[in-house]
């Protein structure tokens, strides 16, 4: 066995896998990744696709990929048929954290594990949860704004409520918000969340927010860049982009941009090369019943969801070289174009 390893896995995490008696049958050519993805909506989707697609290659093992595009029975649907045509593992981004707990208990019928991507699969036996810290995401988001700005008018865009990151990321923010808000010197006058974090919705609520408050707003936390855009597209109908401090989240092209720009003030770079990877080597050992060791665990309504989380960093015009650039997220030219 050890020789089949090593002759077509050049990654080195995958050699010490040790393989227990019932996955003797199974060598790494034949083992089937099932990727049920919710959307594409947002920039990085296309990068977990593709290099989580590279990266199975690159193992040795074969992928299918399905979208969902925000449709939960299409995504109840995919990751069924996918399961009846035999797939040995699934790797799921939950569009309802809540509507694909059926599927994990359909896969696992089926003998299937089953791993959380990114977004965790909430009331249901999941085996593994591997994702950033979101709750980590939502402290940092919410420590550079008040180092920013200690006293004021808050807004805070949520993410989606049908995924659980932006409960985790919300529970972050208010976290260190707390003490602000008890003191008085923060107000949070608008919390909402964007349905399906779509940009249209988050600048409509950015936009009823400048209204209600008379424009009286000091500072916008956003669950990710395309919302945290929305909300400047707002803020600059008032003449108000680049006074009001914006946090955003993902480090996509456009978030950068603006920060170099000076409409946005932080990200959160998430490097999507190391969950991909991390996700394939680990869905090889789920299929191949491996022990796997986690951080730490997060409850899912259900049980303690063993979990690895990675953590984000935060990005400002202050180090955009030395994390998307060094990291080859994003081209310089891009970014300064
Ligand atoms: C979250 C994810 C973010 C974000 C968002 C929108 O679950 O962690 O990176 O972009 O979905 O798809």
């Amino acid at each position: 066995m050890t020789i089949l390893l090593i002759a077509c896995t050049p990654d080195e995490q995958i050699k010490d896998v040790t393989l227990p008696p019932e996955a003797e049958s199974k060598s790494l050519e034949e083992i089937k990744i099932g990727f049920s993805m919710d959307t594409l909506q947002e920039d990085r989707w296309f990068k977990d696709r593709d290099l989580f697609v590279e990266a199975a290659e690159k193992a040795g093992v074969e992928v299918e990929v399905t979208v969902a595009n925000g449709d939960d029975v299409k995504q109840v649907w995919q990751t069924e048929k996918m399961i009846s045509e035999g797939i040995d593992v699934l790797v799921v981004v939950p569009h309802n954290a809540e509507s694909m707990a059926a599927i994990v208990e359909r896969a696992h019928d089926a003998g299937i594990k089953v791993l959380s991507y990114d977004r965790l699969v909430r009331n249901a036996e999941v085996d593994l949860y591997l994702s950033y810290d979101n709750e980590e995401v939502g402290i940092l988001q919410a420590r550079a704004m008040t180092e920013l700005v200690p006293k004021g008018n808050y807004v805070y865009l949520g993410g989606a409520d049908t995924d659980y990151n932006a409960h985790l990321m919300k529970q972050g923010v208010f976290k260190v918000l707390k003490p602000y808000i008890d003191k008085g010197d923060v107000t949070v006058v608008f919390n909402q969340w964007t349905k399906d974090w779509v940009p249209e919705v988050a600048q409509a609520n950015m936009e009823t927010a400048l209204e209600v408050n008379h424009q009286q707003i000091d500072a916008v936390i956003a669950g990710n860049d395309a919302t945290a855009g929305a909300a400047i597209e707002a803020l600059a109908a008032y003449d108000l982009a680049g006074s009001v401090p914006v946090a955003g989240q993902d480090a996509d092209l456009a978030g950068v941009q603006r920060i170099v720009q000076g409409t946005q003030n932080l990200t959160m770079y998430k490097s999507i090369d190391d969950l991909s990877e991390r996700a394939v080597e680990l869905a090889i050992k789920l299929a191949l019943n491996e022990e796997i060791q986690e951080d730490r665990t997060i409850n899912n309504g259900k049980i303690n969801v063993p979990s690895i989380l990675l953590p984000p960093v935060p990005v400002d015009r202050t180090n955009i070289k030395e994390t998307v650039i060094a990291d080859g997220f994003h081209q310089e030219k891009d970014i300064y174009q």
